[in-house]
């Protein structure tokens, strides 16, 4: 790799994965720092986002940094039709870091290799969200007091999600069991079973989740994602296949959580957010200090305690 960029959470080791998620926890004690004064942190975002853009720039106003970039490529000279490549080219020019989210899949990689400066993956397409899943892992270790060995059941759309592919990848360092719920046409790809397969992980599909919950120590529910739809009847006939509501969390263990990477269209039903086991808001609330800890270490920075 050129320089440290973080693209695929499958660059990450465990052990790496594992100083960000302590550096997060310090974060959390202790957020307002200097550790990027003086630094300038480009946010290109090709793709809406209000949770992945607004805790980056959160995190970056924490630590003293400053902020460059767009929310829509169509007031950038993209819509003059300048190449991703001169883009990127153009703005390492004015930053030390480009946080960049991007319709296709494989941009980022693609933008790292040409990029001067690091390039973090605020994700691209349906293939990777490597800081959401850092966030989720945060979130996972906060709730459950480990990483390993826990039911994990991922609901929804496992085919375009791109959460799902970079938590799955995530976790299979760490002994999960799987339990994939989704419509027919919006399975886990062929791709990440094979993952999965090669790391003997254990994972069960299933089309119903009403029966079974009581055994999850994690639910991860997740959007329909319409705009990756090329037809908007098989969005309809898929959009409403699963959704959570309270009643169903009777009966499921002490320790079980709810997480959703959000935005949440209608797969969770409000009356769960009241239910302690609700936890998809305190887990965006974590994203902050999980990018606080990301940048500090992409750019070789210290923490000041
Ligand atoms: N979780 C997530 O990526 O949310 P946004 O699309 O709002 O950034």
């Amino acid at each position: 790799m050129k320089n440290k960029s973080l693209v695929s959470i499958t660059d990450y080791s465990t052990d790496e994965i594992f100083k960000i998620l302590d550096l997060a926890e310090q974060y959390e004690k202790n957020p307002v720092q200097s550790v990027l004064n003086g630094k300038v942190i480009a946010t290109l975002f090709f793709e809406p986002s209000t949770r992945t853009r607004l805790s980056f720039e959160s995190a970056i106003n924490k630590l003293e940094g400053k902020i460059i970039g767009f929310t829509d490529a169509s007031s950038s000279s993209v819509k003059k039709g300048e190449s991703l490549k001169d883009t990127i080219l153009t703005v390492a020019n004015y930053s030390d870091l480009i946080v960049m989210r991007h319709p296709l899949e494989g941009s980022t990689r693609y933008a790292s290799e040409v990029s001067p400066v690091p390039v973090i993956n605020a994700g691209d397409g349906a293939n990777q969200h490597p800081t959401q899943t850092l966030l989720d892992l945060y979130s996972i270790r906060k709730t459950q007091g480990t990483l390993e060995n826990l039911n994990v059941f991922m609901v929804g759309d496992l085919k375009y999600g791109r959460t799902v592919h970079s938590l799955l990848q995530a976790m299979s360092n760490f002994n999960p069991i799987f339990n994939f719920i989704s419509h027919e046409k919006l399975k886990i790809p062929d791709e990440y079973k094979l993952f999965l397969d090669e790391r003997n992980i254990e994972y069960f599909e299933h089309s119903e989740f009403t029966d079974i919950i009581s055994k999850a120590d994690i639910i991860y529910m997740t959007r329909v994602q319409k705009e990756r739809f090329a037809d908007p009847i098989e969005y309809e006939k898929t959009k409403d296949a699963y959704i959570l509501r309270n009643d169903m969390l009777e009966g499921t263990r002490d320790n079980m959580k709810v997480l959703h990477p959000l935005p949440r269209v209608n797969e969770i039903t409000i009356d769960v957010d009241k239910n302690p086991k609700a936890y998809y808001f305190q887990q965006a609330k974590n994203g902050v200090f999980v990018r606080q800890a990301i940048m500090t270490k992409i750019l070789g920075l210290e923490i000041n305690n």
